[in-house]
């Protein structure tokens, strides 16, 4: 495996790579980044894991100082994965001084995390862009834990022409169901599993919309509920939307996406789950 850390040194070698397969990450590799290596390692000649902890992408409210850092574990698991290259950008060569230039997403990144995380999805399509422009992937694969991230992603890939594939992989979950993140890190083992309320809630509504409740209105009632279970969730949002749009919709005509947002032990955890209406 070779660490790649400035941009010329990767542009020298690119033209020898054959297809590239680029997996983003801001280090603290657990679970679900080894699933997008494994996706990248199957069908690309070389697999590109980029380690960068974008300072953008962090809205004023979250702490970008404190943000988990492991750099030795997470050049142990990317080798263990059978990455090619590793590339650790410094902070001046992704944000040199005068850099003043955005990618900015439109209405897609303006609601839900947008909402709570203000400026956060410029900084994710900036860096995103940029490092696209470094490596030059032909295909890039991002989670759908972070199902906003990866549709505005998308929307930024087909509104400039990018000649690149973006490729969704399936939430991993602890065995609570809590969806694996940095950010558990933060939380005991005993706190993650009353953690996964969230996801709880959503199974419940999946449940129900597979037994024909279509409403919104219905399904969001009984997702409060499980959740009032748990004292110490402060919910952000939590809605039924379009897949695509991201619009909230009144009632599920085949398929939708519930999205959600929370507090816990002051933890800001997110979650999506796919909702499908059993057909009539
Ligand atoms: O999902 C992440 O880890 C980050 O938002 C990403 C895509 C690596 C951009 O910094």
């Amino acid at each position: 495996m070779k660490l790649v850390g400035r941009v010329a040194e990767l542009r020298a070698a690119r033209a020898d790579w054959g297809r590239v397969g680029r997996v983003p990450t801001m280090g603290f590799l657990h679970d679900g980044h080894l699933s997008l290596l494994r996706a990248a390692r199957a069908v690309n000649e070389t697999v590109v894991n980029s380690l960068c902890v974008n300072p953008t992408q962090f809205a004023p409210s979250d702490v970008f100082a404190s943000y988990p850092r492991d750099t030795p574990r997470d050049l142990e698991l990317a080798a263990a994965s059978d990455v090619d290259v590793v590339f650790m950008p410094s902070e001046y060569d992704v944000y040199p001084p005068g850099f003043d230039t955005w990618v900015e997403v439109g209405a897609l990144a303006s609601r839900w995390e947008g909402e709570y995380r203000h400026g956060h999805f410029r900084g994710v399509t900036t860096v995103v862009m940029k490092l696209f422009q470094m490596i030059q992937p032909d295909a890039a694969y991002f989670g759908e834990k972070d199902y906003q991230q990866l549709v505005v992603v998308k929307k930024m890939v087909a509104d400039l022409n990018l000649p690149l594939e973006i490729v969704a992989c399936p939430t991993v979950r602890e065995p609570s169901g809590l969806a694996l993140s940095s950010r558990n890190a933060y939380l005991s083992v005993e706190r993650r599993r009353a953690a996964s309320i969230l996801y709880r809630a959503m199974l419940r509504a999946q449940e129900l919309a597979s037994s024909g409740v279509s409403e919104s209105s219905v399904l969001l009632a009984e997702m409060q509920e499980v959740l009032a279970q748990e004292f110490a969730a402060d919910l952000d949002y939590l809605a039924i939307v379009d897949r695509e749009s991201l619009e909230p919709l009144d009632r599920v005509v085949s398929q939708a996406r519930m999205v959600g947002a929370l507090r816990f032990d002051g933890v800001r955890l997110i979650d999506n789950l796919e909702l499908t209406l059993r057909s009539a």
